[in-house]
């Protein structure tokens, strides 16, 4: 009886979008990509959905630092994030953004149902404040000297150096990252979530023996010291979903991001709709669901996804996770990845020079099911892969397809010449399928090499190519070259969750058609196959070199990786009240005209201006309502201050400023280029 086809939905963590994607995050889509690959091949319904995460302070100022208002940043990373990992051929159902309509409707869903049941309140915190960049400070954007060890330059959380955590207030000579200057602790009210209320079910959630016991014993340490309630709210300006019914505050970041599992899937159904395979919503989150749910994280984001997350589900009224899969880190040669060394190579980068399915397989190879970080060996990625995929693998058919050729007209025998030993290959089927569920990779990967090894060891033995210089033989060596090709089969179809272009291509080869697990069984038989191309090439270790020179600070790639989240350019200045030149050249000034200014319903100061700075075309809410006649002003030239942080207000956001003097008692003056300045001038 075939086994009962389940309804599997699967996610990957959803990547910031404010940088590349890397090789360490490729551990992770390739993971889930196999392993959904597999399910699909296994004849299950398996869906696969993924998103970027949009939101939150480090977005919001690296738009600032491109220039670009963060919906249009997010939206070219979330292409290109795209772009590359369809290169790397992950193959998701659906990728979307956490900042969609989607998500803004479940994330209001929730927190209302949050609120109907008594699960969020308010609370008044003290936080570090930058007053000159006008905005609370997370942890991770303050710096200064260690409390523990007197490192200087560490995070407001923890040091790097000696590995201590503390709190930003008992940070020495602390600053801000943005602004460089001295924050101060101001109160604020913020939104609490009553993590602590679900402790007894998270345990039972935990304990149902869904997790890795890796994760269950980190679980341990949590509960351990205790839930602590969850901080869900930030305060303008913030780059995020507003809470409705407060005023100038956010859903944290973190509150939306799981959430937008649940929108890229809404978005998937939508889509979905008027096709042959519609899906429904609720059949996968609600209460009562069937349907499997599984989550592929990094183990720096566990506790987000085992407390927070589960918590959140169950008191918004929803199904909780299946069960959450963690994964552990990449080391390059058993370090951290690191730019200087050239080992932080972005995805892009490798695709300029190494074949995707190298690194498919290589992970493949070295992965299991736990937390363990796993190491990009450079040499040893070149070694592996010359040495199963291409002198192991893929050597089968190049040895056994000319003979097919050259004696038979192309055309497979009637018959198997060893039957045993094609069937002990076919029957392996359901031993790799159990280690493919249990994400077994690297398990499974050896039982497929093992079988490689013996199919090359049976043409050893029958040696066709001595065969083949008798004439009366030609049967003899059609039939065995039918057993090489039909253990090849059996190794294209066990790979092809890892290396889903080769076996294609192999499949066109074999004239086989798609495979799926439920075809081990049947031998290929008295026909004719495609002639023989080239499967997969070596690896040249000069290229891996040749990567990781062009990954090394200053070399000429196009997109380098940060590794921070925000440049500190003015924390390095002299002091925080002169500037050198280059802080003020950070800058960009540009002359812009006026193309439209109307009033603000709402607001008696502001005045909304759209101006054109040559070819950019941007919004600002401008506090000059008082002196200026927005009729007068269309038209005329300003001086826009481009790469300013965009700024959420409550009427919408503010792309840049523009310059003007004055202060509260004496008006308030625009500043206005020479007449003949073109829009778009750089002013300096
Ligand atoms: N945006 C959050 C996830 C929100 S999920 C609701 C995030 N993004 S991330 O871009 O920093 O990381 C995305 C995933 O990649 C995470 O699961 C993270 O653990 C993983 N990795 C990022 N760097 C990694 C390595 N160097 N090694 C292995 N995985 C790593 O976290
Ligand atoms: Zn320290």
């Amino acid at each position: 009886m075939p086994p009962a086809r389940r309804r599997i939905l699967v996610t990957s963590a959803l990547p910031y979008a404010n940088g590349p994607i890397h090789l360490g995050h490729l551990v992770e889509y390739l993971q889930t990509d196999i392993w959904t690959r597999f399910q699909r091949l296994a004849g299950h319904d398996c869906l696969y959905v993924c998103a970027s995460d949009a939101h939150g302070t480090p977005i919001m100022l690296k738009a600032a630092e491109q220039g670009l208002p963060p919906e249009v940043m997010v939206e070219n990373y979330r292409r290109e994030h795209l772009r590359d990992f369809s290169r790397f051929h992950i193959a998701f159902d659906n990728y979307h953004t956490t900042h969609s309509a989607e998500n803004q409707q479940l994330v209001e869903r929730i927190y209302a149902r949050l609120q109907e049941r008594g699960l969020v309140d308010w609370r008044t915190i003290r936080q570090a404040y930058d007053e000159q960049a006008r905005m609370f400070l997370p942890d991770r954007f303050i710096r200064g000297t260690c409390p523990a060890c007197s490192a200087p330059d560490q995070y407001g959380d923890s040091c790097e150096a000696c590995g201590a955590t503390y709190s930003p207030a008992d940070l020495k000579d602390a600053r801000s990252a943005v602004s460089g200057t001295t924050p101060v602790m101001r109160e604020s009210s913020h939104l609490f979530f009553r993590l602590g209320v679900f402790e007894d079910s998270l345990r039972r959630w935990t304990a149902g023996g869904r997790l890795d016991p890796s994760v269950t014993a980190k679980l341990g340490e949590w509960f351990a010291a205790g839930l602590r309630d969850w901080d869900i709210s930030r305060d303008a300006p913030y780059f995020g979903f507003p809470i409705p019914g407060a005023t100038d505050k956010f859903f944290y970041v973190w509150l939306d991001a799981p959430v937008g599992y649940m929108a890229s899937f809404a978005n998937l159904c939508e889509s979905r709709k008027k096709s042959s395979q519609p899906i429904v919503f609720d059949d996968y989150w609600n209460e009562q669901s069937a349907a499997e749910l599984y989550h592929f994280i990094g183990k720096d984001i566990a506790y987000f996804h085992t407390l927070f997350w589960p918590a959140v589900l169950e008191g918004a009224g929803f199904r909780q996770p299946t069960s959450v899969f963690v994964h552990g880190f990449l080391t390059v040669d058993g370090q951290k990845m690191s730019k200087s060394r050239g080992t932080f190579v972005a995805a892009a980068t490798y695709l300029e020079h190494l074949d995707p399915e190298w690194l498919r397989y290589y992970y493949a190879y070295k992965l299991g099911p736990g937390t363990d970080d796993i190491d990009l060996n450079l040499a040893d990625f070149s070694a592996r892969i010359n040495a199963d995929l291409v002198g192991k693998f893929v050597n089968i058919a190049s040895r056994c397809a000319g003979f097919i050729h050259r004696l038979a007209g192309g055309r497979l025998s009637a018959s198997l010449a060893n039957p045993a030993l094609v069937a002990e290959a076919a029957a392996a089927a359901s031993e790799i399928a159990r280690l493919y569920e249990a994400r077994e990779f690297g398990r499974a990967m050896r039982e497929i090499m093992r079988l490689a090894d013996r199919a090359n060891q049976y043409l050893d033995e029958r040696k066709p190519w001595v065969l083949a210089r008798d004439p009366a033989r030609s049967a003899d060596v059609q039939a065995v070259c039918t057993d090489g090709l039909n253990l090849f089969r059996l190794l294209v179809l066990y790979l092809k969750p890892v290396l889903p272009d080769t076996a294609a291509r192999a499949e066109d080869f074999l004239g086989t058609g798609p495979l799926t697990w439920a075809d081990a069984g049947q031998p290929l038989l008295d026909r004719v196959i495609g002639t023989y191309q080239p499967l997969m090439t070596r690896v040249d270790p000069a290229a891996v070199a040749r990567m990781i020179e062009a990954s090394r600070p200053g070399a000429a790639t196009n997109d380098q990786p940060e590794s921070r989240p925000v440049t500190r350019a003015t924390a390095a200045a002299p002091s925080a009240d002169i500037i050198d030149l280059d802080t003020f050249l950070k800058a960009d000034l540009r002359v812009a005209t006026v193309l439209q200014a109307e009033i603000v319903e709402g607001a008696d100061k502001l005045l909304r201006v759209t101006v054109d700075a040559g070819g950019e075309r941007r919004t600002v809410f401008a506090g000059i309502r008082s002196a200026y006649d927005p009729a007068t002003l269309v038209g005329r030239q300003v001086v826009l201050l481009l790469n300013l942080a965009p700024r959420q207000m409550r009427f919408g956001i503010s792309e840049g400023m523009l310059l003007a003097a004055g202060d509260d008692a004496g008006g308030v003056f625009l500043v206005t280029p020479d007449p003949g300045a073109r829009a778009g001038l750089r002013v300096r």
